[in-house]
């Protein structure tokens, strides 16, 4: 059985047919009725996105589909584009409808290379079948797709430093306003998307916003594709609807008993047991989808070695808070792990920790230390076992 239940049932090419017999202003409010949130872990509603793009006046607007998939245990756009990538270029079809773009651009990760030849031969079909290029089914709407190659920076998946790489920079976030909606690739608005989103964009059009918001819960609509990894027996991608609890997920992948689960990858936040209650949707645990399971074995030091020393790394050294803040926290897990780190200096870290979420200029430093900040909320005492009481 395909991991991708729902998006394996859709009529092929509904959702275009629909958006071709719909005007731009409908498309539009369709998508935002369904209350279709993006699915590349911001969670800011896609109707509203593509309404500012809408209303921008330009000559050239572009649809770009984030794909660049770096966050640490995030697997299931790879898993989208390799068996519904036709979705994602109708979404993206739908998307240039809606405001007025006639090029798309597919930005896709560096190690997803092996995808491509498979991802050129679905475009090159959609063109002979006439779902892509000008007149489309007849229609007057003008579309086509191309695709850039990353190059394995994880910074370029945030969406302003990923313009600047398809502009041919350096892959560093720009400041933000002007938004890429209105200043995006070139100067031209842009709306960047995630794969999910598109793909989740054509299916509301195919089977309508009511289908779609029967699903969820009432701020997060709809199903979620999600990517899980760890200690569980069955780890991979799988469909849930929004609002799922973390037992109930972790029941499904058979990983009872774990000790903590990492909802969001390393930039989300570390769940420890007593609070498997709660749900993962916008308003409680937010994800892009990736699901980290820890088992009772797991030193959360370790853990958070392991994300900040992917911080430390993948950080682009443009602001102060992240370049050193980073390193900062990476240096006090190690000062746990020796034992050497006292009450007061993780207080000071935590410190630390809250300013970066605040002064940093992108989502990276702003979110880059919300694993350490809820591994020392929620397992203070396992952290700070090595330290003695007069350090
Ligand atoms: C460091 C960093 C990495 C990101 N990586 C991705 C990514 O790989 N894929 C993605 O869709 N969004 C990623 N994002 C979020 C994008 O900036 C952007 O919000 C998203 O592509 C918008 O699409 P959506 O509205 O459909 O979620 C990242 C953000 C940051 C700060
Ligand atoms: S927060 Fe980090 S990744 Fe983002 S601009 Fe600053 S240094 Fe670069």
């Amino acid at each position: 059985m395909s991991p991708l239940p729902t998006f394996s049932t859709m009529a092929p090419e509904a959702g275009l047919k629909k958006a071709l017999s719909l005007s731009r202003p409908d498309i539009i409010e369709e998508v935002k009725n369904s209350g279709l949130k993006g699915r590349g872990g911001a969670g800011f509603p896609t109707g509203m996105k593509w309404n500012f793009a809408a209303a921008a006046r330009a000559e050239e607007k572009f649809i770009i589909c984030n794909a660049d998939e770096g966050e640490p245990g995030t697997f299931k756009d790879r898993v989208i584009l390799q068996e519904h990538a036709d979705l994602v270029f109708e979404g993206m079809t739908i998307a240039g409808k809606a405001v007025g773009a006639t090029q798309g651009i597919l930005f896709l990760r560096g190690e997803y290379t092996y995808l491509r030849p498979h991802l050129e031969a679905v475009l090159a079909k959609r063109r002979e079948q006439k779902f892509l290029g000008k007149q489309i089914l007849g229609s007057d709407l003008e579309f086509d797709i191309r695709i850039f190659m990353g190059a394995g920076a994880y910074i370029c998946g945030e969406e302003t430093a990923l313009i600047e790489a398809l502009e041919g920079f350096r892959g560093e976030p720009r400041n933000r306003p002007p938004f890429p909606v209105n200043t995006g690739f070139l100067g031209r608005p842009s709306v960047v998307n995630n794969v999910e989103t598109l793909a989740s964009a054509a299916c509301i059009l195919q089977k309508g916003a009511d289908w779609w918001k029967a699903m969820g819960t009432e701020k997060s609509s709809g199903f979620k594709i999600f990517s899980i990894s760890g200690d569980c027996q069955k780890p991979g991608v799988y469909e849930f609807p929004m609002g799922i609890t973390v037992a109930q997920l972790l029941k499904e992948v058979a990983g009872e008993g774990a000790k903590a689960v990492q909802v969001g990858g390393a930039s989300g936040q570390c769940i420890p047991a007593s609070q498997f209650e709660r749900t993962i949707a916008f308003e409680d645990i937010p994800t892009g989808g990736s699901i980290i399971v820890f088992g009772q074995q797991r030193d959360m030091l370790d853990v958070l070695h392991n994300f900040l020393d992917f911080f430390v790394d993948e950080s682009c050294g443009q602001c102060t808070p992240c370049r050193r803040g980073n390193v900062k926290l990476l240096e006090g897990v190690e000062l746990l792990k020796e034992g050497q780190c006292s009450m007061a200096y993780l207080k000071e870290l935590c410190a630390l920790g809250e300013t970066m979420q605040i002064a940093s200029k992108c989502g990276l430093g702003q979110s880059s230390p919300s694993a350490f900040l809820s591994v020392v909320h929620n397992f203070r005492a396992e952290i700070m076992g090595r330290t003695p009481s007069h350090v």
